[in-house]
């Protein structure tokens, strides 16, 4: 997708990307969205449309959510009623695998890696390029480890080094290699569950700076996130989950750490917005 430079972009824009055109056809729309679970209502007629190569953060209380949002978006739960629309086209997900024919990826947050395997087998798992030969078809292994530096270097911008066992790497490596795995699908969205939870701060800083990468390759980006402060850093805007409902939509500049935590909390602000202008 072309993304035409607006000379009047958001200079508060956390971090100094253009941002994302409100006026473009959604990536991602959620249209009256329910999720029920027997009498608990998870997710409660949400509305929500996430820009293309925006950075949308989920956050909310234990319990608003997030989780199911996120799992209704990636094609694990369908949702009770409402509907999720593409690029503007109405689609539902049976499985994640549907999810993924539309170019929606998630990096989950246990990230499901194998420990006692490299990082470039990890990235391919279940998706090894193949060569035939005759009938018969084997794992392209040169292909792999071609592909594999590729992302790591190149998209990721991380000298990792692809043949260390993924049990040697660091917090913040880890949750690359998650990513990388989630780019090997060449997708147009990654839904990323707590991206920074269990990070250091420099190793916070490294993932931020990952995702802020693929949103400027055009990458939308959806971040379930409990790290208020990590969130107000890194996204675009923020939707506030209460108790299964969106009961706003935040930009950075707009709002402030208490204000969020007091939204997450109560789902109201007592004393309105923080006002810079
Ligand atoms: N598979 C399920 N079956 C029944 N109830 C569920 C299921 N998944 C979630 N719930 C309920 O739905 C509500 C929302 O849960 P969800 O996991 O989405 O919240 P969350 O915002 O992700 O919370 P946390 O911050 O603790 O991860 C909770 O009341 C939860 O108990
Ligand atoms: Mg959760």
């Amino acid at each position: 997708m072309s993304v035409e430079k607006d000379a009047t972009a958001d200079e508060d824009s956390a971090s100094g990307r253009d941002a994302p055109d409100p006026s473009a056809t959604p990536k991602m729309r959620v249209e009256n969205v329910t999720k029920q679970f027997g009498r608990i209502i998870a997710v409660d007629d949400v509305n929500l449309a996430i820009r293309p190569r925006e950075i949308f953060a989920l956050v909310g209380d234990n319990g608003a959510g997030k989780s199911t949002l996120m799992n209704v978006l990636s094609g694990v739960h369908a949702p009770t009623q409402g509907q999720l629309h593409i690029d503007g086209e109405a689609v539902t997900f049976s499985n994640p695998s549907e999810a993924r024919s539309y170019g929606i990826e998630t990096v989950y947050q246990d990230l499901a890696l194998m420990n006692d395997l490299d990082v470039a087998t990890n990235i391919f798992m279940g998706q090894f390029p193949t060569i035939g030969i005759g009938p018969i078809e084997f794992i392209d292994w040169d292909e792999t480890a071609e592909r594999s530096e590729n992302i790591m270097m190149n998209t990721l911008g991380r000298d990792v080094d692809i043949k260390t066992e993924v049990e040697f790497l660091s917090g913040g490596q880890r949750q690359l290699v998650a990513i990388g795995r989630a780019l090997a699908f060449d997708p147009e969205v990654i839904i990323l569950d707590e991206p920074t939870s269990a990070l250091s701060v420099d190793a916070t800083r490294l993932v931020q700076d990952t995702i802020r990468r693929l949103s400027e390759d055009g990458i939308t980006i959806v971040i379930v996130s409990h790290d208020i402060e990590s969130v107000l850093d890194l996204a675009d805007r923020i939707g506030v989950l209460y108790r299964g409902a969106l009961v706003d939509v935040l930009e950075p500049h707009e709002t402030e750490l208490e204000q969020l935590n007091e939204l997450m909390t109560t789902g109201t602000l007592e004393a309105g917005l923080k006002s810079d202008d």
